[in-house]
């Protein structure tokens, strides 16, 4: 893998504001972001001396608090089971959209001393990425802001290049499937698990769970993606060009306590605060009552001992030939 590195030196200017900005934003200590900023700098591959522009796709979550704390409780086990048996130690990974990256750090611990490197288009989030690789002493796990649909690596750098829930944000999947295989090496793996909004079922049937979910959908459609992506993510990997694929599918279930509260409390709250909730006032979706009215079933529902939630996720593991 080249990571030779010129132009992003921390004693420079060349730092971008966006770095400080969530520095600022997540009242986190800058020298923080400073330190992990220089160890950034070692993985930026020759020739690019600049974060690339980001597309402009919308993030139908957004990053409010509630989103990012949920997302921060993933763990590698939990979330790309179906990956571990790959992740030999000394291996290089790449994470697109990593998040508060409490997955790619573990995927750190495992193929240490092998290089990790989160990548996500949030300037806060990595921010907050950042902190966690920090407390867990990791020295070889980096996170840099970036875009899936033009990653600022070389061809052929990565022995693994692994997304978790990021395609079914995205209004152009399979061109984010081609950039993860130009990164991957040859005889590399490109490893993808994405969540399939209209097979997760429940029960008791909650109308506010049902209403929820009708909101969901017209939300991230509003904004191009397809919510219903597992279904199709070997349909997805097959356009993009990747062949010799293994298609599986696992699931999480919030059914015993505290998962199945804390789930639906989570989500209470993104309704009322996060971008679910402005996307869905701006487009005259739900009004705010709307909003309270499901917010609210959906924490009584959290507290039914009968409460049982599935979400279905489909995963592939691609291997990389030329
Ligand atoms: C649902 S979160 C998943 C985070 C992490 N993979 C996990 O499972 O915990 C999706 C992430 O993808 C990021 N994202 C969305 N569009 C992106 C893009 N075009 N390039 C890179 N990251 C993007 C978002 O900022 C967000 O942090």
């Amino acid at each position: 893998m080249s990571s030779r590195v010129e132009s992003y030196r921390l004693n420079s200017l060349e730092i971008p504001p966006t770095y400080w900005l969530a520095a600022l934003r997540d009242k986190c200590p800058a020298i923080q972001i400073l330190k992990h900023y220089d160890s950034f700098a070692s993985t930026v591959p020759s020739g690019r001396s600049s974060v690339p522009d980001m597309s402009e796709d919308v993030y139908s979550h957004g990053h409010h608090e509630s989103v990012v704390r949920s997302h921060a409780l993933r763990t590698a086990a939990d979330s790309a089971a179906y990956l571990l048996p790959h992740l030999i130690p000394g291996r290089s990974v790449l994470d697109v959209g990593s998040g508060p990256g409490s997955i790619t750090a573990d995927f750190a611990e495992i193929v240490s001393p092998g290089r990790v490197t989160g990548v996500d288009r949030e300037a806060n989030v990595i921010a907050h990425a950042s902190e966690l690789a920090a407390s867990r002493g990791l020295d070889n796990l980096d996170f840099r802001t970036g875009d899936i649909y033009n990653l600022e690596y070389d061809d052929d750098t990565f022995d693994v290049v692994h997304a978790h829930q990021i395609l079914h944000h995205l209004t152009d999947p399979v061109a984010a499937l081609k950039e993860m295989r130009r990164v991957a090496n040859d005889g590399g793996i490109i490893a993808v698990r994405e969540g399939d909004y209209g097979a997760m079922n429940w029960y008791p049937e909650a109308p506010a769970l049902r209403d929820w979910m009708d909101l969901y959908q017209k939300i991230a459609r509003g904004n191009g993606a397809e919510p219903n992506a597992g279904r199709r993510l070997l349909n997805w990997a097959r356009q993009a060009g990747l062949t010799d694929i293994v298609p599986s599918a696992t699931t999480w279930v919030y059914a015993a306590e505290p998962e199945r509260s804390r789930f639906a409390d989570s989500w209470a709250e993104r309704i009322l605060h996060s971008s679910f909730a402005e996307q869905a006032l701006e487009r005259g979706l739900a009004n705010q009552s709307d909003l309270e009215r499901i917010a609210e079933g959906f924490r009584e529902w959290g507290q039914d001992p009968d409460g049982w939630f599935v979400m279905i996720h489909a995963e592939i593991l691609a291997s990389v030939q030329s």
